[in-house]
């Protein structure tokens, strides 16, 4: 199955899609995640990268189709995948098509999950993540047992520097201004499944297998 999660910052893509991805056997790959490992390593990607998302801005599509584009031609697209954060524009959208086209492939669903903005805010100004080991925690749903230490390793809790309050509200604008037409590229495409995104993250998994008709 070859799917795209959409939804705005915070509206569980991360969450759902891992889950998913592990349920059907399908490769997941959140372009956030490539790019905050690139500027961990503080590669070339993660250097040109690094000014944008600390700013809440989108990094150039050049720069993003081309990385999508080495995974497709190193064959990592081939078995089914889960885009998360990706396209997140309409040229990335076409270029997405274009590339599928030329490989005889294509989108099965775009799953865009639906989230007002107020539960966003609450989400984001509550996560928290590991500085080790990567686990993720939400205050106060989800917290450590010591306040700012990971449970699981011991390692130090650590905010995205993205969800800083003044760039929350960037990245919602971006996601209005620049990602939300993208959800009409895919309606008259006759792909988009929209999900309410607010419930408990099994209620919403429930819903997504659902539309998906996956036991
Ligand atoms: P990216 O990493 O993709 O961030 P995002 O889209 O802003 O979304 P998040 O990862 O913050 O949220 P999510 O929807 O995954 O939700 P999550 O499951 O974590 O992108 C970061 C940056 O990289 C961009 O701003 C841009 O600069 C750049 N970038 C990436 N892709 C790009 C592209 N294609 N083009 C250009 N630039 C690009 O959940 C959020 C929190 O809520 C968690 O704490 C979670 O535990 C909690 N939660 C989840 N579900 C629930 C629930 N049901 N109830 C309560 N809490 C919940
Ligand atoms: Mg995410």
């Amino acid at each position: 199955m070859n799917l795209i999660f959409l939804g705005a910052p915070g509206s569980g893509k991360g969450t759902q899609a891992v889950r998913l991805a592990e349920q059907i056997d399908v490769l997941h790959l959140s372009t956030g995640d490539l790019l905050r490992a690139a500027v961990k390593q503080g590669t070339d990607l993660g250097r040109k990268a690094e000014k944008f998302m600390k700013a809440g801005e989108l990094v150039p599509d050049d720069i993003l189709i081309d990385l999508i584009e080495e995974k497709q031609n190193a064959g990592d697209l081939n078995s089914g995948f889960i885009l998360d954060g990706f396209p997140r524009t309409i040229p990335q959208a076409e270029a997405l098509d274009a590339m599928f086209e030329r490989a005889g492939t294509g989108i099965d669903k775009a799953v865009l999950l639906d989230v007002d903005d107020e539960e966003i805010i609450k989400r984001l100004s509550g996560r928290m993540y590991c500085s080790e080991c990567q686990a993720g925690y939400n205050y106060p749903a989800n917290m450590p047992k010591v306040e700012g230490v990971c449970d699981r390793c011991g390692g130090k809790l650590v905010r995205r520097p993205d969800d800083e309050p003044e760039v929350v509200k960037n990245r919602l604008d971006v996601y209005k201004k620049q990602t939300q037409p993208i959800e009409d590229y895919y309606r008259k495409q006759s792909v988009l499944l929209p999900i309410p995104g607010v419930g408990t993250p099994d209620d919403i998994f429930d819903r997504i297998r659902k539309g998906l008709d996956v036991a």
